[in-house]
């Protein structure tokens, strides 16, 4: 039996509202979880509120309320937002509740009493003297100043003097360099491990564990007169809500003998990698066995900060694509572990893209067509249908596979297989174009390509679940599916369906959003003045344009407006599906020179990859494509 598995999120300061980086750590920490349980694996899930410390205080006297009341008032919009994005946590742990009180209180008497290897105390008290910033609630240095100020807030650090109790850092160092360089504690990716490792090479001093001037936190069970250092408390959260001080079972079972991952970002690396490993070794308690720091996004370019104004609120973004595609649109933005720019501009085309064009197209047209031409009844399976065992391989071993991206935190590799499976799936029904076997009387290959199909469907829902765990539900419905074969194990059986079970389809489960931009544009009313759609030469820059000789054209089946076509760019031959059939047929289009954007990501359309886009002016129900009169040759740049 592996492990029980204990992941947690970092507690989030309550003087911030939630916004997208919060949500984006907490969805992957719920997607991870989502996907153990669904091997069966013993899961627990731990997220929270930071809430003591003078940056709190000082913004509850601003606000005109007591400590307590705003804390409680802005936790609950965590909670609120967290519930809209449908997070599954076990345990939403506060640092101001009594349980988490004792469970400070009780590794400070355990670190007070605890001596070093070589039998010095490890707390010890001391004069501290130094610049003080409230806005990062810590000393800083003369060096980290700019101008005077801190960098972070823009603010001069007052100087102060008091009597802190300090934890002696420095006599754990070594022990913790050679767990992280044998990975017995693992930091992951790479690029923070040789961060970790960067800064124990420095010279680091121990750290002040408390706080004499900071009355909004937790006293020091050994002298009243100071109050936990706002890290060391947040950082005990993680065996608070184990059940460190008041269920010893339970953190047996999670702590001391289970699987402990800590998910954050890479801007709080010294405090998790350092400060609390050190803790644990001076309080005889097991380490976590990995911590995962992902990377931090700016948005349209910049770093998102209450200042700036351009916090995404992820409320906002439910209320447009719903918790499930807002999930999916974060987990998808760059790979975790990297840095990334979020435009949100992209994500209407993206969703339109992934889910409801390859996802939501492939629901309704096989369920569609199985109410039409099964009676509403899974149809029975039928062997020996052109690409159907390919599809079936592809199938059987993604499960493994995602588990597997999942288990090494590839989470977009774990999503995007699933999503090229949907692609294939696509391909493979046009294809086979079952819409023409019913009129030839091949109904039993009719019936096995959408029981392949509905097969897919089924797979799909199972390991997207921890991404959209409400859609795949509602899909799972649409099959007659209860939760029983909700698991990991179903998803590596194909033919697992029931003939003759119903199928009932009301409407897209993704239904498309309209592209504001987009529609803007068709309207021909985007304002020249307007900021927002401005571009830098540099941006244009990146368009390539070039002319484009059509070789062959087609149309698409069952897509009235849709052309595949075989095109020449001088480069190379390519094939481009363009939305141009009611105006150009084949035999017109042929032979037309035409521009094409040749530097466009491929895309599939109908199940068919497109590699280009053809530029033509549209107004009302009137299309014309952009052509080349001269006779320049295929392949020239248009700049
Ligand atoms: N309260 C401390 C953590 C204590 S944990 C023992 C804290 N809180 S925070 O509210 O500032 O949260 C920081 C965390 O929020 C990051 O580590 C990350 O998980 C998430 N993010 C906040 N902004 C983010 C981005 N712009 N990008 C990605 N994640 C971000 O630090």
């Amino acid at each position: 039996m592996p492990k029980p598995i204990y992941i947690t999120t970092p507690i989030y300061y309550v003087n911030d509202r939630p916004h997208i980086g919060h949500a984006y750590t907490t969805i992957v920490a719920d997607l991870l979880i989502r996907y153990h349980r669904l091997s069966n694996r013993d899961a627990y899930f731990v997220t929270g509120t930071d809430e003591h410390g003078s940056k709190v205080a000082e913004a509850a006297e601003a606000a005109g309320l007591s400590e307590i009341a705003f804390c409680d008032q802005t936790v609950q919009t965590f909670k609120t937002a967290w519930d809209n994005l449908s997070l599954s946590y076990d345990c939403f742990i506060r640092t101001t509740s009594d349980r988490h009180k004792q469970s400070v209180q009780k590794i400070l008497e355990k670190l007070h009493t605890a001596k070093t290897d070589s039998g010095e105390e490890v707390i010890y008290s001391d004069f501290y003297e130094g610049l003080y910033c409230t806005g990062c609630e810590k000393f800083i240095t003369e060096k980290e100043l700019v101008d005077g100020q801190c960098p972070h807030h823009k603010k001069e650090p007052e100087r102060l003097k008091e009597k802190n109790y300090f934890f002696r850092l420095s006599a754990y160092l070594p022990k913790i360099k050679e767990l992280i360089e044998t990975d017995q504690m693992q930091i992951l990716p790479e690029e923070r491990k040789r961060e970790v490792l960067g800064l124990i090479g420095q010279e680091l001093g121990d750290f002040s564990l408390s706080r004499e001037r900071v009355k909004w936190g937790i006293p020091l069970p050994f002298d009243q007169d100071q109050s936990a250092y706002v890290w060391v408390d947040a950082l005990s959260n993680y065996i608070t809500a184990a059940g460190y001080a008041d269920d010893p079972e339970a953190f047996e079972k999670w702590w001391t003998k289970g699987e402990v991952i800590h998910l954050m970002a890479k801007d709080i690396l010294k405090f998790h990698c350092l400060y609390w490993p050190a803790m644990l070794l001076a309080a005889d308690l097991k380490l976590p066995e990995t911590m995962f720091l992902h990377g931090f996004f700016t948005v349209d370019g910049e770093k998102m900060s209450k200042s700036l104004g351009n916090q995404i609120d992820p409320n906002d973004m439910v209320a447009t694509y719903g918790a499930d595609a807002t999930r999916y649109l974060l987990l998808t933005q760059f790979p975790l572990g990297v840095d990334g720019d979020v435009q949100a501009k992209r994500f209407a085309t993206q969703y339109n893209s992934d889910l409801a064009n390859d996802l939501g197209n492939l629901v309704s047209r096989v369920i569609k067509m199985v109410v039409v031409n099964c009676d509403g009844k899974i149809p029975s399976p039928f062997r020996g249908i052109e690409g159907l065992d390919e599809l079936m391989a592809q199938t059987e071993e993604l499960a493994e596979h995602s588990y597997s991206h999942i288990k090494h935190f590839r989470v977009t590799n774990a999503i995007g297989d699933v999503i090229a499976l949907v692609r294939a799936t696509n391909k493979f029904f046009n294809d086979r174009a079952p819409w023409k076997l019913g009129k030839e009387g091949k109904t039993d290959e009719l019936g096995g390509i959408l029981y392949a199909c509905c097969e897919v469907i089924r797979v799909v829902s199972i390991l997207l679940y921890p991404v959209m765990p409400n859609k795949m539900k509602e899909i799972r419905a649409i099959l007659s599916l209860d939760d029983s074969t909700l698991n990991l194990q179903s998803a590596q059986t194909f033919f697992d369906l029931k003939p003759g079970a119903a199928v009932s389809f009301d409407q897209p489960v993704f239904p498309r959003i309209k592209e504001e931009k987009a529609s803007r544009g068709e309207a021909g009313n985007v304002a020249s003045g307007d900021e927002d759609n401005l571009l830098d030469i540099s941006e244009f820059g990146k368009v390539e344009l070039r002319v484009a000789e059509v070789l062959q054209a087609e149309r698409v089946e069952g897509a009235d407006r849709l052309l595949k076509l075989q095109i020449d760019i001088g480069i190379e031959k390519r094939q481009v599906i363009a939305g141009v059939a009611e105006h150009y047929p084949p035999d017109k289009i042929r032979g037309m020179k035409v521009v094409v954007v040749a530097n466009l990501k491929p895309a599939t359309i109908r199940g068919v990859e497109s590699r280009g886009m053809l530029l033509a002016a549209k107004k009302g129900k009137k299309l014309t494509l952009v052509t080349i009169a001269d006779d320049l040759p295929a392949g020239a740049k248009i700049s």
